[in-house]
């Protein structure tokens, strides 16, 4: 758990916000549009952690929203 934590402040840590220039955050939308996020094994595991559709939608729009969408200012 600890280690996952870890890896994932490694592409995205909120706390470091205004330090960093490049942080991933525009890539958060993509991970979940793609089905990357959350892990297929995290959901069969915890099944109450799956989204619905409408769930998965209304969780992109927040993450573009707080985040900004990749590529969308080239
Ligand atoms: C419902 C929402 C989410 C759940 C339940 C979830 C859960 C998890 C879990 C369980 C892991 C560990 C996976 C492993 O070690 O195999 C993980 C890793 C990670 N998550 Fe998420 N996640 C969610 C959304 C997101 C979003 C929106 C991002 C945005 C970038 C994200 C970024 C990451 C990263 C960078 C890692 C570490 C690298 C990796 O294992 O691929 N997650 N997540």
């Amino acid at each position: 758990m600890q280690s996952d934590i870890e890896d994932g402040r490694e592409h995205l840590n909120i706390s470091n916000w205004r330090h960093q220039r490049h942080n991933h955050g525009d890539e958060s939308s993509a991970q979940v549009r793609s089905g990357h996020m959350p892990p297929l094994i995290y959901t069969a595991v915890h099944p109450e952690a799956r989204l619905s559709k409408k769930e998965k939608k209304e969780f992109i729009k927040g993450l573009i929203n707080t985040f900004g969408e990749e590529n969308s200012n080239l």
